[in-house]
């Protein structure tokens, strides 16, 4: 795992933008895969800023929603297409989100399983972490070898996702969302927190024990993560002097 702390979510966000641009100029058909959320905000605006080649790109997001329609505000479909979608040149074709409204929801999971394969797996996995240590819906004590499937919310990612429905009540209780053990199967993923409010699920996935307690500290079994954080989120990390220290004396190569 790289872990590079910056001072600010700004700073991350540029050094994670960096890293997606430069899959997109060096492979144009790549296999992006995106999250949603707060977090990838920032990084979504830099990316459109950016104005690379989105045509030839095949996207893959995380999760959704189970039972609000695709174009309900608060549907990740509609937060794809208002934060990045309809900024870039992406082929509306190449853009795959779970179905929050299959009849068949096990074999629409299973078929967007297939559809990540066809398109040769993912090259490069964005990811953000709940204050539970969730990545995508992957709640606590999910199988760390677990696959594209309905998961529900735990009461704390209600309570934090509460504010973009307005309040609490409004927070569907299910949503799809690719495995533990297909997140695994991205070639790259790049993990980003922000905020002193990630700072212990942040520690516990990078230093703490692999758990499904905190399904991020899955990722410690990944062989390629890159962690962008800014100064509150690296807080509770142990070796955060020696993270830094890494990151500033990378050798030439390594760059
Ligand atoms: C969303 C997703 C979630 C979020 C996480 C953090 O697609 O995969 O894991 O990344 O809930 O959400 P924010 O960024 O809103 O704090």
């Amino acid at each position: 795992m790289e872990i590079v702390i910056q001072p600010t979510a700004e700073a991350a966000t540029k050094i994670a933008a960096r890293l997606v641009a430069g899959l997109i100029r060096e492979r144009p058909a790549a296999v992006l895969g995106l999250a949603t959320g707060s977090t990838p905000l920032l990084l979504y605006r830099e990316l459109i800023a950016m104005k690379l080649d989105w045509s030839k790109l095949t996207t893959f997001n995380l999760d959704e929603y189970v039972g609000i329609s695709p174009q309900h505000p608060q549907s990740y479909r509609s937060f794809m297409w208002e934060n990045l979608f309809q900024h870039v040149n992406v082929a509306v074709k190449h853009v795959n989100i779970p179905d929050g409204l299959a009849n068949d929801i096990p074999g629409s999971c299973g078929r967007y399983e297939q559809k990540i394969k066809g398109a040769g797996g993912i090259d490069l996995q964005v990811l953000g972490i709940g204050t539970d240590g969730h990545i995508g819906f992957n709640e606590p004590t999910s199988s760390l070898s677990s696959r594209t499937r309905i998961k529900t919310l735990t009461p704390q990612t209600i309570k934090d996702n509460a504010h973009f429905f307005g309040s609490e009540k409004d927070v569907p209780h299910h949503v799809l969302t690719m495995g533990i053990g297909t997140i695994l199967e991205a070639r790259h993923c790049l993990l980003l927190a922000f905020g002193g409010k990630k700072a212990r699920a942040i520690a516990e996935a990078v230093e703490g024990p692999i758990t499904s307690m905190n399904p991020a500290s899955a990722l410690q079994l990944h062989p390629k993560v890159t962690v962008c954080l800014d100064e509150a989120a690296a807080a509770e990390l142990k070796l955060k002097d020696y993270y830094r220290w890494v990151f500033d004396h990378k050798p030439d190569w390594q760059k």
